[in-house]
């Protein structure tokens, strides 16, 4: 058995992992991916953003994202679908800050629609709104968002509504991340899903990104009360994107650096089986091989539950042992 078949058996809908082309070369990584008892669900690591899907206005591209959705369906495994509006990774024509409202709301519109059109009835689930606040929990401005400077928050409810009409079948989610740490921050995220209903629209669930750090990551209960706040808003909650990066690397295989980032996993994983609107877990990316953490952040490093060779790390076998 694996993480994927283990937690469908506890009643849940997926154990995943973010992936995407530039790991299909890859034999060994892909031994691990495609084996549907490991890994229930692909989440498009970048290939379903603006910049690469509307890279120029009007001008669609689907051909990487298609190849993910396409092995998920012949793998049998689910697709999360990541992320329509957002302040990162946009085509510079997007960032042009002088759209005036109508003409952003139209592109808005089109590019929304485009995306979830080409991908309806194959998302379990869409990131409709990524990142949009700010960490003490007031909507973000640092880096600017192009659509809040020109639309104002009310480009949130406008997104799921777009988001709702284009792919009735997908759950709409907002994702971001440190509201496991930082209660204002899901204050912030509670309003929003308050906003989103006000206005008539949408929503079916948050998504907690969980980009954590060893040593640093709350505690199992901790975690399981913020997850329950949502719940108690009839939302769905998942665990999005879940890392847990050392603060200063290498640190030796097995040794107590890896002994508490396995303690800190098996909180997170251990804080979703607590809480039944907790729906699943992706890991972003799931070998060191390929994580994001070391060229983003200087010095970090090996967050994810197998090495750069592939070894499963403790890790892997606190949360099978959970599961
Ligand atoms: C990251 C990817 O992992 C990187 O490859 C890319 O260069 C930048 O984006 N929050 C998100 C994800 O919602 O889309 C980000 O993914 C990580 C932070």
């Amino acid at each position: 058995d694996g993480l994927h078949s283990l937690m469908v058996a506890t009643g849940k809908v997926y154990f995943g992992t973010a992936t995407d082309t530039n790991n299909f070369d890859d034999e060994a990584y892909q031994t691990i991916a495609t084996n549907r008892k490991e890994f229930g669900m692909f989440t498009p690591e970048n290939s379903q953003k603006w910049m690469s899907t509307e890279p120029f206005q009007g001008n669609f591209s689907f051909a990487q994202a298609d190849r993910v959705a396409q092995r998920a369906r012949s793998n049998r495994q689910l697709l999360r679908c990541h992320t329509l509006t957002w302040h990162s990774q946009l085509p510079p024509f997007v960032q042009n800050t002088t759209w005036n409202p109508a003409a952003l709301t139209a592109l808005l519109t089109a590019h929304l629609t485009t995306v979830m059109r080409h991908y309806a009835g194959r998302c379990y689930a869409w990131d409709v709104v990524n990142e949009a606040l700010a960490e003490n929990g007031t909507m973000r401005s640092d880096p600017p968002s192009v659509f809040l400077s020109i639309l104002g928050p009310s480009y949130i409810p406008l997104s799921f509504t777009i988001a709702a009409a284009a792919d009735p079948s997908a759950k709409l989610y907002y994702n971001d991340f440190n509201l496991e740490t930082i209660p204002a921050k899901a204050d912030g995220a509670v309003g929003i899903v308050k906003q989103i209903r006000a206005a008539g629209a949408r929503i079916d669930g948050v998504g907690f990104q969980a980009h954590m750090n060893v040593g640093q990551t709350p505690k199992r209960e901790e975690l399981a009360g913020t997850l329950r706040r949502f719940a108690a808003l009839g939302v769905d909650v998942a665990i999005t994107e879940l890392d847990i990066a050392h603060g200063k690397v290498p640190v030796a295989p097995g040794g107590v650096e890896e002994v508490q980032q396995a303690r800190d996993y098996a909180a997170v994983v251990g804080a979703c089986l607590d809480v039944e609107a907790c729906v699943g877990i992706t890991v972003w990316q799931f070998t060191d091989r390929y994580s994001w953490v070391p060229s983003t952040f200087p010095g970090k490093g090996q967050a994810c539950m197998f090495a750069e060779d592939y070894r499963p790390k403790l890790a892997y076998d606190a949360v099978v042992g959970l599961l």
